[in-house]
């Protein structure tokens, strides 16, 4: 089975095929940076017009690229939420029409469930599985157990963990986006120079709060001991504020193992995925905790981490394969909690 996945949730507009045997044909990601960056975020009327503008020759050259035509295609799925709404509009709009004009199943894929399945592309990891999902908009823990059979252990009660990084990147005058910024700078800082808070550290559940620690770094870098002009303190803020939240995640995955074994399993993969799990320090100390605790630990490689279509299409093999189809009549959905339940701000 060919694929097409459609992912235009955010600021990447990316098309990818992949065959239902984990080969990815091609991975194309347009990404809108160039055009966000004057404003130091994604602006979601911007977002929406460029996905316009630009899926139909991503699209082209992802069929291009993996060798294959329109009619080699067996199914396409799309990001149908959550994510700004506009974007998710375009390329629902746009693989519902492929699926009419080609006659071939469409699926609506939530962008958060392409996340946790990636590894399956990857590593062909065994249900049921741990997932720490981290990326702009989300931090959570979720017990993976097939397709669309998810159930969160925990989340964020205020900020998700990449707009932690991104507001810390603008606190430290570093460009945008945040999250690889703040990595590279703390590569060359010391992660002992200041002390900042673990929030939530030793709680009984496996929430995130990321609020509190980028307040911390705001009062911090407002402080008057403080001189931000000197390079060396920029770093070491950035490789401050990593350990910190690196270590909160840690507390929290400590707690997930126990909950998740209490009701899952006892042996199982540990996996980690979305933009965020893309840090080279966040995977190190995952991959430790994994292995203090006997488990295996799987996070994508850091390109499929991020956004991407391969991730889209997967999870639309996935479903498509165990005959999960879905309408046209499928509506974009800008917020869409994982379970289908719990409705929080994450
Ligand atoms: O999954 P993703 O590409 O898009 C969303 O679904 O939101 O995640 C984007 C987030 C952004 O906050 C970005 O700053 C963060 O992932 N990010 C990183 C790194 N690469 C991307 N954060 C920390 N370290 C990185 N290397
Ligand atoms: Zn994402």
């Amino acid at each position: 089975m060919l694929m097409m996945g459609i992912e235009t949730s955010c600021d990447e507009t990316a098309v990818a095929i992949v065959a239902d045997d984990r080969k990815v044909l091609s991975n194309i990601i347009f990404s809108q940076l160039d055009e966000h960056r004057q404003f130091g975020g994604v602006v979601p009327e911007i977002a929406a017009r460029s996905h316009l503008q630009n899926l139909p020759h991503v699209m082209k050259t992802a069929l291009k690229a993996a060798g294959v035509e329109f009619g080699d295609i067996d199914g396409v799925a799309a990001t149908a939420g959550p994510g700004l709404i506009g974007g998710v509009m375009v390329g629902l709009m746009a693989a519902k029409a492929i699926s009419l004009t080609h006659r071939i199943p469409f699926s609506a894929v939530n962008h958060m469930e392409a996340h946790a399945l990636t590894p399956r592309l990857t590593d062909n990891v065994d249900f049921p599985y741990l997932a720490l999902l981290m990326s702009g908009g989300h931090t959570q823990f979720v017990a993976v157990s097939g397709p669309n059979k998810y159930k969160l252990l925990g989340t964020a009660i205020d900020d998700a963990i990449g707009e932690a990084f991104d507001k810390v990147a603008v606190l430290l005058g570093l460009p945008y986006p945040g999250g690889p910024a703040v990595e590279e700078a703390a590569t060359n800082g010391d992660p002992d120079a200041f002390p900042l808070p673990r929030p939530l550290l030793g709680r009984p559940n496996c929430d995130f709060s990321f609020s509190g620690l980028k307040t911390a770094v705001r009062k911090l870098t407002e402080g008057e001991d403080i001189n931000l002009a000197n390079i060396q303190t920029v770093y070491n803020v950035a490789a401050t504020f990593q350990k910190a939240a690196s270590d909160v995640v840690i507390d929290r995955v400590k707690f997930a193992i126990k909950i998740f074994r209490r009701n899952f399993s006892n042996n199982f993969t540990l996996v980690a995925a979305g933009g965020v799990a893309s840090n080279m320090t966040l995977r190190q100390a995952l991959s430790d905790i994994a292995e203090e605790k006997a488990l295996k630990f799987v996070a994508p490689p850091p390109k499929l981490c991020t956004d991407n279509g391969a991730m889209v299409a997967w999870a639309g093999i996935e479903r498509i394969r165990i005959g999960l189809l879905d309408s046209l009549e499928f509506a974009p959905r800008p917020r869409w909690p994982l379970d289908g339940k719990t409705i929080r701000k994450e």
